[in-house]
């Protein structure tokens, strides 16, 4: 049943006080890694979502999108690109800026790491703002990419991550 791994999800998750900052409420998704069933149950929830939706690539943020989206990747048959922080990749990139709270930030992908016409899903552990998942949205369209949905384990909802997104479709499992 979904409703059973996704409680087992919930509770494996560890939300702690005031980190980084005071005020903030960390959702620490290290705990669900070390349940190996319910981290097993997060990758089958995903791949039973998209393994008939013909994608291609799943595209995984720094740094816990490179957790969660190999595995998904590799079951759909698909092929996995990292979306790294600023001056990590060797290659040429093309990179997006966003907004923070204060200041920006940037992200980057390999140029040629995807073609023009190929389907993509984006996946994180988790949307707060929607800044980071937005500036993976535009950095695959600008390269004529489709973005079929954008997938987290955790949303917090009241920070409206979510309109950010300009319509595209986001599933989460954790809200
Ligand atoms: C966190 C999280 C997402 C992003 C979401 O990453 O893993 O990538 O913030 O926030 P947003 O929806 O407001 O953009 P973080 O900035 O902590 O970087 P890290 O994963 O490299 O630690």
């Amino acid at each position: 049943l979904i409703d059973d791994r996704i409680a087992r999800i919930t509770s494996a998750i560890r939300v702690i006080p005031d980190f980084p900052k005071p005020g903030i409420l960390f959702q620490d998704i290290t705990t669900l890694l070390l349940d190996p069933v319910a981290f097993k149950d997060t990758i089958d929830l995903f791949v039973e979502r998209y393994k008939d939706k013909n994608i291609s690539v799943v595209a995984g943020v720094e740094a816990r999108g490179f957790i969660f989206g190999p595995p998904i990747a590799l079951a759909i048959g698909a092929k996995f690109v990292p979306m790294r922080k600023p001056n990590k990749l060797p290659g040429a990139v093309i990179s997006e800026e966003y907004s923070l709270e204060y200041g920006t930030d940037k992200i980057e992908m390999h140029v040629g790491a995807v073609q023009e016409g190929e389907r993509a899903l984006v996946i994180d552990d988790l949307i707060a703002t929607g800044g980071t998942l937005c500036a993976a949205i535009s950095l695959l369209e600008r390269v004529g990419v489709k973005v079929v949905e954008c997938a987290c384990v955790i949303e917090l909802p009241e920070l409206k991550g979510r309109e950010r997104l300009g319509g595209k479709p986001l599933y989460v499992l954790v809200s």
